[in-house]
């Protein structure tokens, strides 16, 4: 057996080679950008990749190449059932619907008519979002109709940006105000980099035009919780909400007493993994009039201190199992499990 392994600075690779070295798993480091990425893939029974919503090349071939290579035979992590839908809301969306996943009314459009139709008689306020965003930034509360509809211009018009770099230059001084640490005040100033110098995947995207998502708002929510399942391994933890607002995710103010967990929403992330037949699926939840209500889904998350300071995690039976992991050590232990059963 033999797992090829895209090297990453800051993803998961780094954990991945450890955990194969370990366990004693063969490995090669692939490139993923070369074209003969299959071919250097031959020996390999399976290829992990950890690629990031703001690479711009991956956005391009991503879940290309992992249909390609499954469509040959291999092995992939994330395979096609956990990322085709990973940074698209609006995909989330109808597979949410379609599952039947407790989720709160959402409408997207892609005429301008439809939009403005329903929003005369739509209740307000309402959750715009952009198919695509972390950390909050393309995530906004419209408290008007005339807001929404200024949204809606926009949206087919000349479009909103796929990267808010004004709204991310304040959270990083909004971070900078609240630990004056070294670290903050580095992010702030590189933030400050991308008013000039505009990531790669803003030119290879575009604008996001011709579409609008409008989702019911969900008052009351104080935090939200981020339960990441792995292989019926259920990691949890909360984050509070920005001061003076709704949004909790990127706040970095994180809760992890087990006790604090709701666990009916750790009883859904497990549900909806192995529904969806996910390898590693992250759930944002919050909580709705009759229970919690999934706002978004994905598979990446921060490595080092986020995940790793949960104190434990729950199984399947909601069985608790104190003791830090490493949770990308399981990605390997699941996919070499998986190559070995086949
Ligand atoms: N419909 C909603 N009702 C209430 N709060 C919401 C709603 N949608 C999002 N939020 C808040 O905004 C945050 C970001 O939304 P989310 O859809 O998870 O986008 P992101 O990709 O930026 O994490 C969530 O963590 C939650 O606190
Ligand atoms: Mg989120």
């Amino acid at each position: 057996m033999k797992i090829g392994i895209h090297p990453d600075e800051t993803g998961f690779s780094g954990r991945w080679i450890e955990r194969c070295e370990a366990r004693g798993v063969a490995w090669k480091r692939v490139n993923c950008y070369a074209s003969d990425i299959v071919q250097q893939l031959a020996d390999c029974d399976a290829l992990m990749w950890h690629w990031h919503q703001l690479d711009a090349k991956a956005w391009l071939f991503a879940r290309q190449l992992t249909q390609a290579l499954e469509a040959g035979g291999k092995h992939v992590f994330p395979n096609r059932q956990t990322a085709w839908h990973f940074d698209d809301k609006v995909g989330q969306k109808y597979l949410l619907e379609s599952v039947g996943a407790p989720f709160p009314e959402t409408h997207v459009f892609y005429d301008e008519d439809s939009a403005l139709a329903w929003l005369a008689g739509a209740p307000m306020p309402q959750v715009f979002k952009l198919r695509g965003g972390s950390g909050s930034t393309n995530v906004y509360l419209v408290r008007t109709r005339a807001d929404a509809v200024a949204r809606v211009k926009q949206a087919f018009g000349r479009g909103h940006r796929t990267f808010d770099r004004h709204g991310y230059v304040k959270e990083k001084l909004r971070l900078l105000r609240r630990d004056k640490t070294p670290e903050r005040l580095k992010a702030f100033v590189r933030s400050t980099g991308r008013l000039v110098v505009p990531y790669d995947i803003e030119r290879v995207r575009g604008f996001e035009r011709g579409y609008a998502y409008f989702q019911q708002f969900l008052p009351g929510n104080d935090f939200d919780t981020r339960v990441v399942a792995i292989g019926g391994r259920a990691f949890a933890l909360r984050r509070r909400v920005r001061p003076d607002d709704f949004r909790a995710s990127g706040s970095a103010d994180m809760h992890y007493a087990p006790e604090d967990i709701d666990l009916a929403k750790v009883r859904v992330a497990l549900d909806l993994a192995d529904r969806l037949e996910s390898q590693c699926l992250a759930v944002d939840l919050v909580d709705g009039p009759d229970g919690p209500m999934v706002l978004e889904l994905s598979y990446g998350f921060p490595t080092g201190p986020f995940l790793d300071d949960c104190p434990g995690y729950w199984d399947r039976d909601l069985v608790w199992h104190a003791g830090r992991q490493k949770a990308q050590y399981f990605m390997v232990d699941d996919l070499v499990a998986a190559i070995e059963a086949r």
